[in-house]
C-alpha cells in the first residue's frame, strides 16, 4: 500500500514519522476519516471544514491547502484502487526537539500523514441487516469532544468493554445523558420523531449526523436535536448510529434490552438507503 507523508507518496514500510512527533508523545494532533464509495469520496468538503475547525481550536495550522488536500485523497485512493473503504488523515503538531509540554515555536512543521484502508463489501454489511448491540459506560472522556483529536484511548476501552460485555459498542452517559457512541453519534427514534443529541463541547459533530438529518428534514420527517437518557432509549422505537465508517447501522439491544420489535427498524433503514443513495 502507498501511503502520503509530509509531501511524499511512499510504500507504507518506508514511511517514517519522528519518535518526538506530538502526536506519538502527547496525543497532539486531530484525524479524519473520509469513506470512498465506488471509488469516490463521500462529502470530503464538510471533513475538511471540521478538520478545519479542528485545528483552530487547537492552535494549529493547516499544513496544506485544501484543494491539495483533495489531491492527495484522490491520488491514494487512485494508487490503492480504492473502490470501498476509507482515507484516513491525521495532522499533528510536529516533532519538537526536546519532549516538552509547552507547544513548539511556528518553525515545526506540522506532521501530515494519509492512508487507506480497502473495505469491500462497506455498504452491504451484514451488521447493517442485522443492527448492533451497546451497552452503557460513563463518559469519561475530556471535555472537548468536538475537536477531533487522536486521543482514542477511552473510546478502545469502551470497545472492549462492549466486547467483553458481548456487545459491538458503547453508549456513553454523562450526568444521566447519553453523550455519543465510542466512534459515531447516538439517535433514537420514537412516534416517528428522531432524537439525537444537541451540539456542544460534549460530542463530535459528526458529518455524517449532519448530512442524515438534512436527508431526513428533507424526507419530512420530524427531528429533535437533544439529549435523552437509557430509559428512554431502551423505550424507544428505533435506535441507530452514524459515522463516516458505519454510515446509519440499526442498534436493537442497549444494556441487554430490545429496541422495538429487537430488529432493524423502518425509520434506520430508510435512512442509511437515502445516505447510500445520495452518496453514491
Ligand atoms: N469516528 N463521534 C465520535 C466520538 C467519533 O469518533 C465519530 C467518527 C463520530 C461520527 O462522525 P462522522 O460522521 O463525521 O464520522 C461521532 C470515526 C469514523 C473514527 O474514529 O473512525
Amino acid at each position: 500500500r502507498t501511503v502520503y507523508v509530509n509531501g511524499q507518496f511512499v510504500p507504507e514500510g518506508e514511511a517514517k514519522v519522528s519518535v518526538f512527533d506530538r502526536g506519538f508523545l502527547f496525543a497532539d494532533g486531530v484525524y479524519e476519516v473520509t469513506s470512498v464509495l465506488g471509488g469516490k469520496l463521500i462529502d470530503f468538503a464538510g471533513h475538511a471544514a471540521r478538520l478545519r475547525r479542528s485545528l483552530g481550536e487547537l492552535e494549529m495550522r493547516m499544513p496544506v491547502e485544501e484543494d491539495e488536500l483533495l489531491d492527495i485523497h484522490r491520488e491514494l485512493v487512485r494508487i490503492n484502487e480504492i473502490d470501498e473503504g476509507m482515507v484516513y488523515l491525521q495532522v499533528t503538531r510536529g516533532a519538537a526537539a526536546d519532549r516538552d509540554f509547552a507547544y513548539p515555536g511556528e518553525e515545526v512543521e506540522p506532521t501530515l500523514v494519509l492512508f487507506t484502508q480497502s473495505k469491500p463489501g462497506l455498504a452491504d454489511s451484514p451488521a447493517a441487516r442485522a443492527g448492533i448491540k451497546v451497552i452503557s459506560i460513563p463518559d469519561a472522556r475530556w471535555g472537548r469532544r468536538d475537536i477531533k483529536t487522536v486521543q482514542l484511548l477511552y473510546p478502545s476501552m469502551g470497545k472492549m468493554m462492549a466486547k467483553a460485555a458481548g456487545a459491538d459498542d458503547a453508549w456513553m452517559v454523562e450526568d444521566g445523558a447519553v453523550t455519543e457512541g465510542t466512534s459515531n453519534n447516538a439517535y433514537i427514534v420514537k412516534d416517528g420523531t428522531i432524537v439525537t443529541r444537541q451540539l456542544g463541547t460534549e460530542i463530535l459533530h459528526g458529518i455524517t449526523r449532519a448530512a442524515v438529518l438534512r436527508f431526513a428534514r428533507e424526507a419530512q420527517m420530524k427531528v429533535e436535536e437533544r439529549a435523552f437518557t437509557i430509559e428512554e432509549a431502551q423505550a424507544a422505537d428505533e435506535a441507530f448510529i452514524t459515522s463516516a465508517s458505519t454510515f446509519v447501522l440499526p442498534v436493537v439491544e442497549i444494556d441487554g434490552t430490545a429496541i422495538g420489535a429487537g430488529a432493524p427498524g423502518p425509520v434506520a433503514k430508510r435512512l442509511r438507503e437515502i445516505y447510500l443513495e445520495e452518496s453514491r
